[in-house]
């Protein structure tokens, strides 16, 4: 028998019954408490489940190693995905959850898009704020009927412009259904970027 990989975490049942699940992925430097005050501003009914990072930077809590800003190790990369993806499947199956949408930011949303690309029936959808293409896939996956969040800053001083462009059409081109905005914010969450999540949800 195999086990399945740990990871740090917080879960918690969805409050209202037809609920989905969020898989909240932070950004370098936070925890499975960093974006549960986000989850709670998107979707109160909502289910959770939030792990940690398990990569150090300097002390910092990441989800895979980079070897500078926005120069990923793509061979840890890809093992923390299928380690991520066996975590969350293990949960979910435990918590006797179904619909699962990945809510990430930043370090958070690039495992996240990695997750799509690498395990495109783990999904439901996902919200990715700040995201850039994790790696170019030799093969697309099939994600018809996934539904994908994209926002980008304008003034974004970490990721290079484009990147969220490149990333929304890689997914279009999976046949994800897409829904991309460039806003006039930084690296940062602007209220817009919370506003357009809770109505991408609602929608739904
Ligand atoms: C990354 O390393 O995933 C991106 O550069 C975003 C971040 O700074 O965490």
């Amino acid at each position: 028998m195999t086990t399945a990989p740990d990871f740090i975490h917080y879960a918690r049942p969805p409050r209202e019954p037809g609920q989905p699940t969020l898989l909240l992925l932070h950004g370098t430097g936070g925890n499975e408490r960093s974006l549960l005050p986000l989850a709670e501003a998107l979707a109160p009914g909502a289910g959770i489940l939030a792990p940690r990072g398990k990569v150090l930077e300097h002390g910092m809590p990441r989800f895979f190693r980079r070897l500078r800003e926005g120069v990923f190790d793509l061979p840890d990369l890809h093992a923390r995905t299928h380690e991520l993806a066996a975590f969350v499947e293990s949960a979910m199956a435990s918590q006797g959850a179904a619909d699962l949408i990945a809510v990430g930011y930043s370090n958070g949303a690039n495992i996240g898009a990695s997750l799509l690309l690498h395990h495109p029936t783990l999904l439901q959808g996902a919200i990715l704020f700040r995201p850039m293409v994790p790696f170019e896939p030799e093969e697309l996956p099939n994600l018809a009927g996934r539904g994908v969040l994209i926002t980008a800053g304008e003034f974004d001083q970490m990721v290079p412009s484009g990147q969220a462009q490149r990333l929304a059409a890689l997914l279009e081109s999976a046949g994800a259904t897409v829904s991309a905005h460039l806003l006039p914010a930084d690296h940062g969450l602007s209220d817009a970027d919370i506003s357009l999540a809770r109505q991408w949800l609602a929608a739904g």
